[in-house]
Formats: structure tokens, C-alpha cells, sequence
């Protein structure tokens, strides 16, 4: 089988992730293996945008445990409330960091890593799961847009039964 994206580089940021959702929504659709969904979901994000580094951390008691990812090796045990990754599980919500540097206690597993998002991702009895964090290479990379979709894929994500 093979499965291919379909998104140009002519199609703006928001059009991008208007044109992928449902593809994503596609390709998970006929897997209930959440390792597999999530590595395929970090693979769809990384080669649309070209990401530095795009993964899933999944809560495990009071740590988050590195789960699939694309991009280099990256920190493995986050605690909870510590870092971005730590304080949006904590806050349970979106954190969008400009400037890495900014953030006191920002965790660095990567020195080419500049700005951040991480999208807290619950199961429907409202727990947070999993969180996920996409590093950028420039400063300023994240904004609204990147929000309302990445919040609209972890809604995507907590509606399936493997979560
Ligand atoms: N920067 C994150 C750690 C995870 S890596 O970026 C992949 C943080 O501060 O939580």
C-alpha cells in the first residue's frame, strides 16, 4: 500500500493544515496501534513544515515517557511541571515559547531548537495523555493558527479508542 500526502508548497500555513487534518484523520483511520498512529502523525507534521524535531510524549504516572517522534535523539523522562513540555501537562493547556531562551527552565535537548509549541492531549475523561511538542529552528515559528489546528489534531487524537 502507499500513502501519500497531498499538499504543495504553494498552500499557506492555515491551508496546509486545512488540507492535512483530514488526511491524517484518513491515515489513522484503519490502525488502532497508537505507537504506529502517533509515529505516522509525526512523520505527516514533520514533512509538511519541515519541523526541526516533532514527537509525542506520553504521561506515565508524574513523568512524560518520549514516545514517536521525527528528528534527532531527545530527551526521554520530562517530569511534570518542569520544562514546556512538564508545564503545559501541568497548566493543561497549548504553550507557545518564541524564544526558547525567554522560558525559564526550558529543558534543551537540541541546541538548533529556538522556538517551541507543546499541545497538552487528553483521553475523554479528561486526563492528559500525552503532549505534543514540535521544535522549530527560528525564533517565532508558532502562532494562533499553529494553535487552533494542533488543537484541533489533539481533538482529533483523543476521539480514538487507542488513546
Ligand atoms: N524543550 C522541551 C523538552 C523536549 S525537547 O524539546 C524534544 C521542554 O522544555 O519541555
Amino acid at each position: 500500500m502507499s500513502v501519500t500526502l497531498h499538499i504543495n508548497a504553494s498552500h499557506d500555513k492555515a491551508e496546509k493544515y486545512r488540507i492535512l487534518l483530514p488526511q491524517i484523520e484518513a491515515l489513522i483511520s484503519g490502525e488502532n496501534d497508537k505507537i504506529a498512529n502517533l509515529a505516522n502523525i509525526s512523520a505527516a507534521l514533520q514533512t509538511t513544515f519541515q519541523f526541526l524535531w516533532v514527537g509525542f510524549y506520553l504521561a506515565k504516572k508524574d513523568m512524560l515517557v518520549l514516545g514517536p517522534f521525527q528528528g534527532g535523539i531527545a530527551c526521554m523522562r520530562l517530569q511534570k511541571g518542569k520544562g514546556v513540555c512538564g508545564t503545559a501537562w501541568q497548566q493543561e493547556a497549548t504553550l507557545i515559547v518564541n524564544d526558547v531562551n525567554q522560558f525559564d527552565g526550558h529543558i534543551f535537548c537540541s541546541s538548533s531548537a529556538l522556538s517551541e509549541i507543546v499541545v497538552p492531549i487528553f483521553n475523554t475523561k479528561k486526563e492528559v495523555v500525552m503532549v505534543l511538542d514540535i521544535d522549530s529552528s527560528s525564533y517565532n515559528t508558532f502562532d494562533a493558527i499553529d494553535q487552533q489546528y494542533l488543537e484541533e489534531l489533539a481533538q482529533l487524537i483523543t476521539r480514538q479508542d487507542w488513546v
